[in-house]
């Protein structure tokens, strides 16, 4: 898989501006929700490039990011003149720059495209790393490919606009990349003060995330060894997700990730070792910022059920990545069903449900 540029942008206009110019095309296409549509474009559309593009609204949210929104981006892309050597760029969230890349690397069997991640979260984790795709038969990025952008561009300037919510929701995938790192990563983020926000250091630790991830990707960009790495969380905290969705609650992706770490990090401290105190720190940092998912015992077979479904699993075995110890990772390890109950007593117990 081709290597995508990542950009911490200084003047998000000249950056975008020298990467379009990097990228020969015969005509460009900005894809954007209703939401960045009217908030982030005007922030690119004084460039005289942008008032020549074609622009492709799809609503905003996971729920739209599905096979009608994906074929509807296909159409507009067909019935606006765009060919093999088309450009896209991806303006918006996780949801934007998701199945904006999907569309972009299927279209005529794939077009170039450059992201701009507009939340947190996908700053740090959806738009870097080429997994694009959308949601299918009820099931969450069920459909989808490894294709990288050809830039990401990072402006931290918009996580200004961003509701704290959403921050924390980022800010979830930046503490399991300090888990999987070093020690000292793992620290500043736990000092990091989320309610007053110092912005000059949230960029310096969002280019480190970022880092972290890249680091991984470049090693295994199809997620056959140690990118599973960046899966901590995940197993338990899908199964949150999907429970949440079920039940119509809405849970945020980075709430979810947040609860399924104290979950896997209580599961590693039994099965690897990790130390209590790192333990015990980071359940305190996530259950003050984040607050708890409250599930009783009656619904512990359906949290079971759903992380027998999760596509990281193998012959049928729930697939875990845990930590031995802050950037010990330890991937490819199991739970018996009798193990991931008493995890989720151990959840209740300390989160106080
Ligand atoms: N979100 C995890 C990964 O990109 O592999």
């Amino acid at each position: 898989m081709s290597k995508q540029k990542v950009i911490i942008c200084h003047d998000l206009s000249e950056n975008l501006r020298s990467a379009i110019l990097s990228c020969p095309h015969d005509k460009l296409f900005v894809l954007v929700d209703e939401h960045t549509r009217q908030l982030c474009l005007p922030l690119i559309s004084n460039m005289e490039c942008i008032q020549q593009a074609y622009i492709i609204t799809i609503g905003a949210e996971d729920i739209h990011k599905n096979l009608e929104t994906l074929a509807y981006v296909w159409k507009e892309l067909g019935d606006h003149g765009a060919t093999r050597h088309s450009l896209m760029i991806n303006l918006g969230g996780g949801m934007v720059t998701d199945l904006g890349g999907f569309a972009a690397s299927t279209f005529k069997r794939g077009i170039q495209y450059i992201n701009i991640p507009t939340t947190l979260l996908a700053m740090v984790d959806a738009s870097v790393g080429g997994k694009t795709g959308i949601n299918f038969n009820g099931l969450k990025n069920e459909i989808g490919v490894f294709s990288p952008a050809k830039y990401v561009l990072l402006d931290t300037e918009f996580l200004k606009t961003l509701d704290t919510r959403n921050l924390l929701s980022g800010y979830a995938e930046m503490l399991k990349h300090g888990i999987i790192s070093t020690e000292s990563h793992w620290a500043e983020l736990l000092k990091f003060d989320i309610n007053h926000i110092d912005y000059e250091e949230l960029k310096r630790l969002v280019a480190q995330s970022v880092q972290i991830k890249e680091d991984i990707v470049e090693q295994d960009p199809f997620e056959k060894g140690i990118r599973k790495a960046l899966n901590v969380g995940h197993t338990i905290g899908h199964a949150f997700e999907s429970l949440a969705l079920e039940l119509n609650q809405h849970v945020l992706h980075g709430y979810a990730v947040a609860w399924g770490i104290v979950c896997e990090l209580y599961y590693s401290f039994l099965k690897v070792g990790f130390p209590k105190d790192k333990l015990r720190q980071t359940v305190q940092f996530i259950k003050e910022n984040y607050g708890v998912f409250t599930i009783d015992c009656k619904q512990y077979d359906r949290l079971y059920e759903f992380m027998t479904h999760d596509k990281k699993n193998s012959a049928g075995i729930i697939n875990f990545t845990l930590m031995g110890e802050i950037g010990d990772i330890r991937i490819n390890q199991s739970a018996s069903k009798e193990e991931i109950l008493d995890i989720l007593d151990f959840y209740r117990e300390t989160m106080g449900c």
